[in-house]
Formats: structure tokens, sequence, C-alpha cells
């Protein structure tokens, strides 16, 4: 009885790490992005700084998916999201351009 218990605990536990569901482009940024694009870190644009932005946007979102992927600079590869898939990079990206703090 108690055995079971403690096995349904545990599967309950590791269900979001299996699940592996999506995070919204402001769950990631908030977790990861944050650390440089909040306070400029390195030279990173800040996030909602339209002005700083401007000339990165300019080269298209799949650029920006790419370099952010890679990496650029000071910024290591995928922004230290290491298991990000590509949609939440996006998401993560479109929330660092466009929202205001
Ligand atoms: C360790 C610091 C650091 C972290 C963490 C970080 N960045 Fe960056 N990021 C930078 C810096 C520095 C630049 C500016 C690089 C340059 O162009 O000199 C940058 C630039 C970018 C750019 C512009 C790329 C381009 O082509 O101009 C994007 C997009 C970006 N970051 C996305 C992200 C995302 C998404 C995350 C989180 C998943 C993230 N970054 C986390 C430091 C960081």
């Amino acid at each position: 009885m108690k055995k079971a218990l403690i096995l349904a605990a545990t599967a309950a536990l590791m269900l979001p790490v299996t699940a592996n569901a999506e995070r919204s482009g402001e769950e990631v940024y908030k977790s990861k992005c944050f650390v440089c694009h909040d306070f400029g870190i390195a030279g990173a644009p800040k996030k909602g700084d339209t002005a700083a932005w401007a000339p990165r946007v300019a080269k298209g979102a799949d650029a920006l998916l790419a370099t952010a992927t890679s990496g650029i600079a000071a910024m290591p590869p995928k922004g230290t999201c290491m298991d990000c898939t590509a949609t939440e990079l996006t998401a993560a990206i479109e929330h660092m351009i466009g929202g205001a703090k």
C-alpha cells in the first residue's frame, strides 16, 4: 500500500519532465533569457527596447532564430535554454522584442 503511494507520487513528480509540454515565450524568457536581456549584459539588446531591436528585427525572424540557436558574440547557443524547441525560442524572441517591461 505504502509502496504504491510512493510510486504514484514519484510518477506525478516526473510527469512535467516526461510530458515536456511546450513553454510560452514568457516562461522561457523568465527562466533563461532575462539573465542577460533584462539588463543588457555584455551588449545584449534589452527586452522591449525597440530601438536596440530594430536593426536585428530587420534581419527577419528566421535570421534571429538562427543566430539565437547557434549563439552570437557573448550569447551562448540557444541562450542557455538547451532543451528549448525552435517554437519555444521563437516565442521567447517575440516576447523579448514586443513586450514592454
Ligand atoms: C549569457 C547572456 C545571454 C543569455 C542568457 C541570452 N542572451 Fe540573447 N544575446 C546576448 C547578447 C550579448 C546578444 C548580442 C550579441 C551581439 O550581437 O553582439 C544577444 C542577442 C540576441 C538576439 C539577437 C540575435 C541577432 O541576430 O541579432 C536574440 C534573438 C537573442 N539574443 C535571443 C535570446 C533568447 C531567446 C534567449 C533565451 C532563450 C537569450 N537570448 C539568452 C546574451 C544572452
